[in-house]
C-alpha cells in the first residue's frame, strides 16, 4: 500500500517508516527537519520518497498526498517547556498543520492515524486513565493536542476516517528529549559515573511505552475497520522516576545517590493508561517492558549509544 508519514525523520516517525518499508509498503516521508534528522532514516533513505517540507504548506501537502491510502501524522512541535514561550508557533504547526492534513484527507479520501498525547488528560482525576476521562491540559503543548482532537472529531463528522493515538511516554532507540527524555538523561549521567538529577521528589510516576509497540499500534489502527476513535497507547504499568534512577544506577554498578532539583512547571505527577479499548478494538497489546529493556540495553553497551547520542 501507499502511505505518507509526516514527521518521518523524527523519533517515532522513523521507526514507523522502517516498519512500513520492511512490510513492503511504498512510503513518502514529509519532514522539515526541525528536530528530525536524516540520519534517523539512513537505513531506508534509498527506498523512500523523502520530501523536505512543512505541514503548514498546504500546496506541498496537496502535491505529495494525492493517491496515498493513509497518512501517519507524527509531525509536531513537542516540547512542553518550549511551548510556554512559543504559543503561536505551537498553534500554527500542531493545530493548523493537523487541520491541513485533515482537509487534504477530506479532499482525497485517505485515512489518518495521528499522534495525540496522554498530556490531553493533564493531572488525571483517576488512575488508570480511560479514554473518556476529563481532559484538562496543563500546558500549551497539551492544549494544541486537545485542539487537534476537536478538529479530528469535527472532520470525522464530515466523513474523514481519523484515529488519534494518545501516546504515553515513548522510549526506545533514537528517542527524542521529550517525554521519556529522563531515561536519556539518566543513562548519560550514569555512563559518565555521575548521579542522575531528578526534577522534584521523584515520586512522579510514568507509563513508558516502547517505540516498537507504538509503531504496531499505528499500523493496527490504520489497517483496522475503526473509522474514528481515540486510543490510549501506554502499558497500564508504571515506574516512579526514583525507581528509574535507582535501576539505572544499579545496572551500571554505581554506588551513588541521585540528586534532587526543583520540579518542572507543567509536569504531570501521575500517569497510567487503561488500554482495554485498544486491546479490544485494535487487538493491540504492548510487548516490551521498560525494566527488562533497560537492563538489556545497559548490558549491551552498543545499544546504549543509539539511545543516548
Ligand atoms: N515521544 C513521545 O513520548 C510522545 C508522547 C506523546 C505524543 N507524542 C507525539 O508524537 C509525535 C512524534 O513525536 P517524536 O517523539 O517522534 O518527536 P520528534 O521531535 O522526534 O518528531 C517530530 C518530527 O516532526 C518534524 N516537524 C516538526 N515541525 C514540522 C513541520 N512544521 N513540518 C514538517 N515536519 C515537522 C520534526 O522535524 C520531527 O522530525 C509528535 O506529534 C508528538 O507530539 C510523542
Amino acid at each position: 500500500m501507499k502511505f505518507a508519514v509526516t514527521g518521518g525523520a523524527g523519533f517515532i516517525g522513523s521507526h514507523l517508516i522502517k516498519y512500513l518499508i520492511d512490510e513492503g509498503h511504498n512510503v513518502t516521508a514529509i519532514d522539515n527537519l526541525n528536530t528530525g534528522k536524516l540520519n534517523n532514516l539512513s537505513k531506508v533513505i534509498d527506498r523512500i520518497n523523502f520530501i523536505r517540507g512543512d505541514i503548514r504548506d498546504t500546496k506541498l501537502l496537496q502535491e505529495n498526498l494525492r493517491g496515498v491510502d493513509g497518512v501517519f501524522h507524527e509531525a509536531a512541535l513537542a516540547s512542553v517547556q518550549e511551548s510556554f514561550t512559543k504559543i503561536q508557533e505551537y498553534n500554527e504547526v500542531n493545530v493548523q498543520g493537523t487541520e491541513n492534513i485533515l482537509k487534504t484527507a477530506k479532499e482525497y479520501g485517505f485515512k489518518v492515524v495521528y499522534a495525540s498525547s496522554s498530556s490531553v488528560y493533564g493531572n488525571p482525576t483517576k488512575i488508570p486513565i480511560q479514554e473518556d476521562d476529563p481532559k484538562n491540559p496543563i500546558n500549551p503543548y497539551a492544549q494544541t493536542k486537545l485542539d487537534d482532537e476537536k478538529l479530528a472529531a469535527k472532520y470525522a463528522k464530515e466523513g474523514v476516517r481519523v484515529i488519534g493515538l494518545r501516546y504515553f511516554n515513548v522510549f526506545g532507540e533514537r528517542q527524542s528529549q521529550q517525554y521519556a527524555g529522563v531515561i536519556k538523561k539518566f543513562l548519560k549521567k550514569a555512563r559518565n559515573g555521575e548521579a542522575p538529577i531528578i526534577n522534584g521528589d521523584g515520586t512522579q510516576t510514568r507509563d513508558f511505552v516502547y517505540v516498537g509497540d507504538v509503531v504496531r499500534a499505528n499500523v493496527l489502527a490504520m489497517m483496522s475497520n475503526v473509522d474514528h476513535a481515540f486510543f490510549n497507547v501506554g502499558t497500564a504499568t508504571t515506574i516512579t522516576v526514583n525507581e528509574l534512577a535507582d535501576l539505572i544506577v544499579g545496572e551500571f554498578g554505581l554506588d551513588i545517590k541521585p540528586v534532587h532539583g526543583p520540579g518542572l512547571p507543567g509536569d504531570v505527577h501521575t500517569t497510567k493508561a487503561d488500554i482495554t479499548l485498544a486491546k479490544k478494538l485494535l487487538n493491540w497489546e504492548p510487548r516490551v517492558e521498560i525494566r527488562d529493556w533497560l537492563k538489556q540495553a545497559i548490558s549491551e553497551k552498543g545499544n546504549l549509544d543509539s539511545i543516548i547520542d
